[in-house]
């Protein structure tokens, strides 16, 4: 059995990913495939979800696995003081596998040291969310028809945004241009910057959605994220700073596609759902054939 784990998308090399979604475009022309049976996978959500949860659950019903795990962490024993080291030891002595979301970044890295069985990295607070990555890359490239030479414009909370970061290191592989749409108090970190420079990728930062708005193939909208805030007072001043409604599209490239990881709040309007642009939902149900190829890809079937 293999032990690779997907912690950070830097984990997988460009022919990983490339085969992860060529496994996916298998899955999503033949939905229900049972070569798991057998297996059990652990699905540990210690921060709430929708999409992530119930696609991975999904995607792991429809392999033939069995799933445990839970969704709220206030109903197991770490309420009572046990720790995240013994959690995973025990857990894995359980699974095959664990897919974990946790607040604290660095958790899940720390998990897969201390899991005996490959751990996915569901989201670990404002650092990476790599199979939100993979399953963004598999709706660029069902979108455009190819990954290379693309302009990416990442909007609203670059600061925190674990699947803006994700993102920008994978497309690295393929030759793309960014533009950073934040408030001076959301903008990219420097650290991501300097990849970036590190690799001649271009990029230019603004504050002003229009400016940019008609330049770009994927337009790619995230929510401001309260949760991730210490000053609240901050997240009020910038919360609403963006909405994104179907007038502002007149001028867009025809080809561009608004992408979202969800949940929205303010972001988008939801007049922008009946354009010929908006793919986030068809971007979230791609989740499922994404996630089905990242865990057979990590068991070693595919
Ligand atoms: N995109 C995403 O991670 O959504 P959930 O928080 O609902 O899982």
């Amino acid at each position: 059995m293999s032990r690779k784990s997907l912690i950070s998308i830097r984990d997988f090399s460009k022919e990983e990913i490339l085969h992860v979604l060529e496994t996916a475009k298998e899955f999503e022309q033949n939905k229900v495939q049972n070569f798991l049976e057998g297996k059990v996978i652990a699905s540990l959500f210690f921060e709430p979800s929708t999409r992530t949860r119930l696609s991975f659950e999904t995607a792991i019903n429809r392999l033939g696995a069995k799933v445990i795990g839970f969704s709220d962490a206030t109903n197991t024993s770490q309420s009572k003081g046990e720790t995240l080291k013994d959690t995973i030891k025990m857990v894995s002595n359980y699974v095959d596998m664990i897919v974990m979301r946790h607040p604290l970044e660095g958790s899940s890295r720390y998990a897969s040291e201390v899991a005996s069985v490959p751990v996915v990295n569901a989201g670990d607070g404002a650092n990476q969310h790599p199979s939100q990555t993979l399953l963004d890359l598999y709706s660029i490239l069902q979108t455009q028809g190819t990954l290379e030479g693309l302009t990416i414009n990442m909007v609203g909370d670059l600061k925190y945004g674990r699947t803006t970061h994700s993102l920008l290191q994978a497309m690295s592989h393929f030759n793309p241009k960014f533009i950073f749409t934040a408030p001076d108090e959301l903008k990219m970190p420097k650290e991501y910057k300097d990849f970036l420079d590190s690799r001649g990728i271009e990029y230019i930062e603004t504050t002003s959605l229009n400016e940019h708005l008609n330049d770009c193939d994927i337009l790619y909208m995230t929510r401001v994220q309260q949760e991730r805030f210490t000053d609240l007072m901050e997240y009020e001043r910038v919360k609403d700073v963006y909405t994104l409604n179907a007038g502002m599209l007149s001028d867009v490239r025809k080809n561009m596609k608004i992408l979202h990881p969800l949940p929205r709040v303010t972001e988008i309007s939801q007049d922008v759902d009946d354009t010929p642009y908006a793919y986030y939902f068809k971007q979230a149900e791609n989740g499922l054939y994404v996630r089905m190829a990242i865990i057979s890809y990590l068991l070693g079937y595919r």
